[in-house]
């Protein structure tokens, strides 16, 4: 029997409490499917830190490299500032295994009543492709004057020319291969007088590499509002490392939960193991009372399958959520307006697939 080694790091808060649902998923969906899933757990969060002064162990990289995918579930506690737990952890996952891309889909799912009004399933329905390994998220830069009148703070953002053009060629590719051959570029080019002019010139040079493919760009403002009031529009956007950051939670806000978004943090080549995880984070403010929505991990675990190559497998969890979201019996998170539990959603998704 063909086995996975999976990696699996719950992080903090609900992190704990949707990662089991995962695997519950995963195990029924393995012995439909014939495969095993083999996990190793790690952790490492901010208690970790709290205990160690360090959100990993010094070999912690080195101990998921041989892992076939990294399942996570969040990072991020109060008491340990935000950028140490991140940077700590999480972020040079991504930079460390080159998951450049971060995949994050947008969908109005069955079921779901949006916060938008007359917007049905199909009318949102589209992929963030977002830079994840460079841009405005970087430690370039520093403080400079401390404690005096002239104090100031430089954050600089790199967009290297390999960087942009293989996150803009994972888009057109997606694109061409979901048979939706139109992309959107977010871009800021009207008051970033550095990076976005780049940006939107790489994006016009890849672009002329796929004339099959339709494009548009949008800054990141008008951008914003279009999602709210035409998603319609956008079958593959891709974006800058923070604006992606920003599009995928506003993307999912729009569908009604954030609780059901996942993500692929992806490296393309396969030359290391991918991290898949919910767009969300830990969620201090209902932490530990077991009513944290376990859709978008268990979809981050689908999205893993399909990197797998398991991808009968990943559309059966896929469907299994869909079926659950539409049956007015089945159990609902507070966030989906029902008043059910972590643990009662997971289970009713995991019967959903065994089927
Ligand atoms: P958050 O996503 O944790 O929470 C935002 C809001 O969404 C909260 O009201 C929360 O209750 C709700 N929510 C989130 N997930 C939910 C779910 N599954 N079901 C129901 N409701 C859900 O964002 P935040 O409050 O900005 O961040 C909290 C901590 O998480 C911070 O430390 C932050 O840095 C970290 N964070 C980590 C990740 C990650 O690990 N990938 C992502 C985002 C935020
Ligand atoms: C996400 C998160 C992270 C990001 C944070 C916690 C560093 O918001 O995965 O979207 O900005 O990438
Ligand atoms: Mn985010």
């Amino acid at each position: 029997m063909q086995q996975y080694e999976l990696a699996v790091l719950p992080g903090d808060g609900i992190g704990n409490e949707v990662m089991p649902e995962a695997l519950r998923v995963l195990d029924v969906v393995g012995a439909k499917y014939g495969v095993r899933f083999a996990y190793q757990h790690f952790d490492w969060s901010c208690e970790t830190y709290k205990s160690t002064g360090a959100m990993m162990p010094a070999d912690g990289l080195d101990r998921l490299r041989d892992h076939d995918s990294i399942l996570l579930g969040a990072v991020g506690w109060p008491g340990v500032p935000d950028h140490i737990s991140l940077w700590g952890l999480l972020l040079p996952i991504r930079r460390e295994f080159d998951q450049y891309v971060n995949l994050r889909p947008v969908r109005l799912l069955p079921g779901v009543t949006p916060p938008v009004r007359d917007k049905q399933p199909g009318d949102i329905d589209f992929w963030v492709v977002r830079e994840n390994t460079e841009g405005e998220y970087s430690q370039l830069g520093g403080r400079q004057g401390e404690g005096t009148p002239t104090e100031m703070v430089l954050q600089t953002a790199a967009f290297t020319r390999h960087g942009t053009d293989r996150i803009m060629r994972y888009a057109f590719e997606l694109a061409r291969r979901l048979g939706k051959p139109h992309v959107t570029s977010a871009t800021k080019s009207n008051g970033i007088y550095h990076s976005m002019p780049y940006w939107d010139e790489r994006f016009a040079a890849i672009a002329s590499e796929y004339p099959d493919v339709t494009v548009d760009q949008d800054h990141i403002d008008i951008l914003c509002a279009r999602f709210v009031m035409s998603p319609e529009r956008f079958d593959v956007v891709v974006a800058s490392n923070l604006f992606g950051d920003i599009l995928s939670d506003l993307g999912p806000g729009v569908t009604g939960t954030i609780g059901v978004a996942p993500s692929g943090n992806i490296n393309p080549e396969r030359t290391y193991p991918s991290t898949f995880e919910p767009v969300h984070g830990s969620a201090p403010d209902i932490a530990g009372r077991g009513i944290a929505n376990p859709i978008g991990q268990i979809w981050s675990a689908a999205m893993m399958l399909d990197h797998l190559g398991l991808p009968e497998a990943g559309a059966d969890v896929v469907s299994a959520i869909e079926r659950v979201l539409v049956d007015e019996t089945a159990p609902r998170t507070p966030d989906l307006g029902g008043g059910a539990t972590t643990q009662d959603l997971g289970k009713a998704i995991a019967e959903a697939v065994e089927g």
